[in-house]
């Protein structure tokens, strides 16, 4: 059976990849899962600056997802470069490197200090407020995205992917990031959310909103998936509610080159290699053997 799959200039053993900021760094994970086996990982979000992140309360649960309002809390670019990279790059070797920045500036400092890690690539969270345009989110905004695109090709010629925000002119964005050289899209983000504590009269989470994600938010991204791809037939990571391989399947007849599984990291260590070989089962009862071909194979007549 064939699992490989390339994305761009990226190649993988197969199409299992861990989302940002659902196992940290791995820290803990690695004591539960073999990264070695996955196709690779996208690291914690990274900022310039060491950053806190929101106060508690800062998780909620739903009856289908999570709602999380973390804050991007995370080290710093250049404790990661210092202290996490040396022993994290000899766990797997496709590390993609996920920023996010408020501004165009500050996305490319962050690559500049990066550079001289041999990282597999680096992945671009726009869904976070561009201050030099008033605080809008870079995602609902393709001008900001295409100039920060056009800014990073500038010093970064590797494997590059841009991760859309689910809400927002996400055409627009997409457009305006593979216009300017991305390489790859992740599809997508959480999806702003609320979660109320009745007794307190409160949102159940300190920042009033977060960011719902887990199988509730499935079915919504796998539409945005099968719509980019069938609009741009360019690389795309589809992400949102993976718990099985047959949730991986459905993302790449949906037009997914390959996945990255989220929230289910938090409900148990070991779920991105039980995926694996449930899409390895999957793919043995359906007498399939080779899984980039089954890529946007989706049968559209009734
Ligand atoms: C606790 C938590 C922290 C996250 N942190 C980040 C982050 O730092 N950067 C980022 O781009 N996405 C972050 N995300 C979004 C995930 O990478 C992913 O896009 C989203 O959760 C949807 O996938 P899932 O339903 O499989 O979790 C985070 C999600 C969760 C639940």
């Amino acid at each position: 059976m064939d699992l490989t799959v390339k994305i761009g200039p990226l190649r993988a053993p197969n199409p299992i990849f861990l989302a940002s900021g659902t196992w940290g760094f791995g820290e803990q994970l690695r004591k539960h899962l073999d990264l070695s086996l996955l196709g690779g990982v996208f690291t914690k979000g990274l900022s310039l600056k060491p950053r806190q992140g929101n106060p508690p309360p800062r998780l909620a649960e739903t009856p289908c997802g999570l709602i999380n309002a973390i804050g991007l809390e995370n080290p710093g670019v250049e404790a990661f470069c210092k202290y996490i990279w040396p022993w994290l790059s000899s766990l797997q070797p496709n590390i993609l490197v996920n920023i996010f920045g408020e501004s165009v500036s500050e996305f490319l400092e962050i690559i500049s200090r990066l550079a001289t890690l041999p990282f597999a690539g680096l992945e671009l969270n726009i869904s976070c407020p561009n201050v030099e345009k008033g605080g809008l989110s870079f995602a609902h905004d393709p001008g900001a995205v295409k100039e920060l695109v056009r800014e990073v090709r500038k010093i970064y010629k590797g494997f590059l992917v841009v991760k859309l925000s689910p809400v927002g002119p996400i055409f627009e964005v997409a457009h305006a990031a593979l216009s300017e050289g991305a390489d790859a899209l992740t599809v997508a983000n959480t999806y702003p959310a609320m979660a109320i504590d009745v007794w307190r009269r409160k949102s159940a989470l300190s920042r009033t909103f977060g960011g719902l994600s887990g199988p509730a938010i499935k079915p919504l991204t796998l539409k945005l998936v099968f719509d980019l791809w069938q609009r741009f037939k360019t690389p795309i990571f589809g992400c949102g509610g993976i718990t099985s391989g047959k949730d991986v399947l459905e993302y790449i007849l949906c037009g997914a080159s390959a996945v990255q599984v989220g929230t289910a990291n938090l409900l148990d260590p070991q779920s991105a290699t039980r995926i694996l070989q449930e899409l390895k089962e999957l793919l043995l009862s359906l007498g399939e053997e080779n899984i980039s071909a089954l890529k946007g194979e989706l049968k559209l007549d009734a």
